[in-house]
């Protein structure tokens, strides 16, 4: 691919898993992955002149407020990051003619109902976090650039807090039974297929382009827009918990404890969260192609690779956390 991709994230789940992507299969490719330090999302002003030095062809925008119930009380920061950096990114995409793909999420959903949310469906956010996330869609829009907004969820990786991790620590420490919440239905994500799918993507409006200096706006076309990007298959947390403890039963000979599926009421939160988190991904595959395998594939891909680090035989930490 020509010209340079600009991760924002890479200390987090689905930016470091593109950055480790994209250096193996593609080790010449010029990527710039600034830290914190260098492009803070909460000051415009370090955005744009970090854009302005590197001039990328491509930015993925996988930085964001990621704490869901901080964000309740946290609203300027969440905004700041979710909202108001991802337009600065955008009107500084449209002078480069580069392209933007930016993560979203389910929450910018109610929850309502039990049909997959498809991407023309209405917003309506539960909580600060997904209005957050809303205004920075609403945001990338607004301006002229070529873009991608992807909604995923329940994103999980081999680093980081998530879901996954906790639950792998639990089954194995814990001899009680774990409570875990079942009222919430949706799709783990694994941050490698998601990954895989945004090189993916710009690798196939890359062939579309009629020159490497042409705009990407005019590659990306009608492609450009709003996908839904999701593991294949559905569950609910108590469902996800389920599969790692078949995990440690039978690849780790373990006992874990029994998992008791509980309503939502059971675990306040200071952040709703919405019930119906279903994603219909049909535009992604009609569109590029691209369809993540099914959940519990990739649930279990991760775990080969966690259990070697992450059993407590082998130090893992001990912190507990909410799903995110
Ligand atoms: N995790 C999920 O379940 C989930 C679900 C749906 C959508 N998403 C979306 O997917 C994207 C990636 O999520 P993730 O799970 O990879 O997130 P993550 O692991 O929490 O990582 C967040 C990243 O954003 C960076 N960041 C936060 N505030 C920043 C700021 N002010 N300036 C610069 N960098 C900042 C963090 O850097 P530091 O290391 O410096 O903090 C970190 O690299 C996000 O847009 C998120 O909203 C996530």
């Amino acid at each position: 691919m020509p010209g340079t991709v600009l991760i924002t994230g890479t200390s987090g789940q689905v930016g470091s898993a593109l950055l480790g992507l994209m250096r193996e299969r593609a080790p010449g490719m010029q990527i710039a992955a600034p830290t914190r330090g260098e492009m803070d999302l909460e000051n415009a002003d370090s955005i744009r002149s970090y854009v302005r030095s590197v001039a990328p062809r491509w930015i993925v925008s996988s930085a964001a407020y990621t704490a869901v119930d901080a964000a309740e009380t946290d609203r300027e920061a969440a905004y700041a990051a979710n909202a108001t950096a991802p337009g600065v990114l955008a009107e500084e995409a449209v002078k480069l003619g580069a392209g933007i793909i930016h993560l979203s999420t389910d929450y910018v959903f109610p929850g309502t109902g039990t049909h997959p949310w498809v991407e023309t469906d209405a917003t309506a956010p539960l909580n600060a976090y997904g209005a957050s996330k809303l205004a920075g869609e609403q945001a990338i829009a607004a301006t002229s650039a070529a873009h991608i907004i992807l909604r995923t969820s329940w994103v999980y990786s081999g680093g980081g807090k998530n879901f996954v991790r906790t639950m792998l620590r639990l089954l194995s420490t814990k001899t009680a039974p774990l409570r875990v919440v079942a009222d919430q239905h949706g799709s783990p994500t694994s941050a490698l297929d998601l990954a895989s799918a945004i090189l993916g993507m710009m690798v196939a409006t890359e062939f579309e382009a009629p020159n490497t200096e042409a705009p990407l706006a005019e590659a990306l076309g009608s492609r450009g827009s709003i996908y839904h990007c999701t593991g294949t298959g559905e569950t609910t947390w108590a469902g996800l918990a389920g599969a790692v403890r078949e995990h440690l039963i039978r690849d780790h000979n373990m006992t874990p404890p029994e998992i008791i599926g509980v309503p939502s009421s059971e675990y306040p939160t200071p952040a709703a969260r919405p019930l119906n988190s279903r994603m219909d991904c049909t535009r992604l595959f009609a569109n590029f192609g691209i369809r993540l395998p099914h959940w519990r594939d990739s649930v279990e891909v991760a775990l080969q690779g966690l259990a070697a680090t992450d059993l407590p035989t082998k130090g893992l930490a001990t912190t507990a956390v909410a799903p995110r």
